[in-house]
């Protein structure tokens, strides 16, 4: 019995060997050290069993601290901690020999911490985190969620992915409460963040962009992509995408969507390199767009005489272009059936207008003809308007 009590002595006086006075620190995690924040006083007891009273404080084996001040004959006093001062603090008994040994590392109690989530596809999301600042004190996070204000569940971290955790079988239109929860050893402190699945959608970038000239089509490219790998093809979460283009040394990037998974560009300078990216967003515009994928190049199209040393100008204007100059609207997807509706509607306007504008005559017409009737200068004045705005034929 009487030696179990000594034994169980011995591992309290070692675990008071690490204890401090201040309430702000304690041990955590690592044994043997001892946690400060910045700007406060701490106080290390020497707790050896040396009997004897007197004892000498070493930092980093130097008997020399400037800083530190004995409360009494054992402890050492730290005012106004700084990280200058973090280092390992020996207390030695009176013939030098080491009575007890602390790693003090000074640091920020932990802040909130900002707090970003996106979702790839509709299934899965992640969070990721910044450290609410530089810290040398060790931190963990603990991470949680809610849906619909029901009991918490955990958000999953990767111990290879630092700095993020996931949500899997993620639900649309439902409410999710985030808490991502800072800890060190000076406390914790958490951030909640509200989001909704579709509303943090990012898909990444569309994959095996490529692009090539079209043979006889000096302004045209062919461009192609797929889908990203990570995105879920499924009937109902479809993606559409944009393509940006310019010229090498251009600086100013032209831009077309499309729902498909190609797309022609109408416009591209003659025998000049061209850069193209892609990117991908929900076809229903929820969430973001995509990063840009990765970049491909290519140079349209150019016949052998002028293709090499020819300025690019004389191309444009000695060669005669087998494609016409100008985009038409609808040449994005090249679906016939929309230029079609487009040719149709376009009938339609012009016919609209044509109406208009002989109503609108035939109505001056009589206006004039009454007034003329009732003379004076109001007539006059008013075929004078109305003889210069339609053409000769018509008023003769
Ligand atoms: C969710 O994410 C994980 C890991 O990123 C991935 O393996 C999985 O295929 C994704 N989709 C679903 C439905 O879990
Ligand atoms: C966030 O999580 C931490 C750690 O689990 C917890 O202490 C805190 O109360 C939570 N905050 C809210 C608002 O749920």
């Amino acid at each position: 019995m009487i030696s179990l009590a000594s034994c169980l002595s011995r591992v309290i006086v070692f675990v008071a060997v690490v204890a401090i006075s201040t309430v702000l620190s304690h041990t955590w995690e690592e044994e043997g050290v001892v946690y400060g924040k910045i700007n406060d006083t701490i106080t290390l007891q020497c707790n050896g069993h040396n009997g004897s009273s007197l004892v000498e404080w070493k930092f980093n084996g130097s008997p020399d601290i400037p800083w530190g001040f004995f409360t009494n004959v054992r402890d050492l006093q730290l005012p106004n901690v700084e990280p200058s001062v973090m280092g390992n603090y020996t207390c030695h008994g009176q013939e030098g020999e080491q009575l007890s040994s602390v790693l003090l590392k000074v640091g920020h109690p932990p802040g909130i911490p900002s707090v970003t989530c996106r979702a790839s596809d509709y299934h899965n999301f992640s969070c990721y985190w910044n450290p609410s600042m530089e810290n040398v004190l060790p931190t963990r996070y603990i991470t949680s969620y809610r849906v619909d204000k029901g009991v918490p569940e955990v958000c999953v971290q990767n111990p290879a992915v630092p700095n993020m955790c996931s949500v899997r079988f993620s639900k649309l239109w439902t409410l999710y409460r985030m808490n991502i929860t800072e800890i060190n050893p000076l406390g914790s402190n958490f951030r909640i963040l509200d989001l909704y699945v579709q509303s943090i959608v990012k898909p990444d970038p569309p994959e095996n962009l490529s692009v090539e000239p079209i043979p006889q089509a000096p302004r045209r490219l062919r461009v192609t992509w797929a889908y990203p790998p990570t995105w879920p093809q499924e009937p109902h979460f479809q993606l559409k995408f944009r393509i940006q283009y310019r010229p090498v040394l251009y600086m100013v990037w032209s831009v077309v969507e499309t729902a498909n998974l190609s797309d022609i560009i109408t416009d591209a300078f003659v025998g000049v390199e061209h850069i193209l990216q892609v990117g991908a967003r929900d076809f229903l515009d929820a969430g973001t767009w995509s990063e840009w994928s990765p970049e491909a190049r290519a140079t349209p199209w150019t016949s052998e005489e002028i293709s090499g040393s020819v300025p690019e100008i004389v191309n444009e204007t000695t060669t005669e272009e087998p494609e016409p100059e100008f985009r038409e609207p609808f040449a994005d997807n090249g679906d016939p059936a929309e230029k079609v509706a487009v040719l149709i509607s376009l009938g339609v306007f012009a016919f609209v207008v044509l109406a208009l504008f002989l109503i609108a005559g035939a109505f001056i017409w009589m206006r004039v003809d009454r007034t003329v009737k009732y003379g004076g200068m109001k007539a006059d004045f008013l075929t004078a308007i109305h003889m210069k705005a339609l053409p000769k034929t018509q008023i003769l």
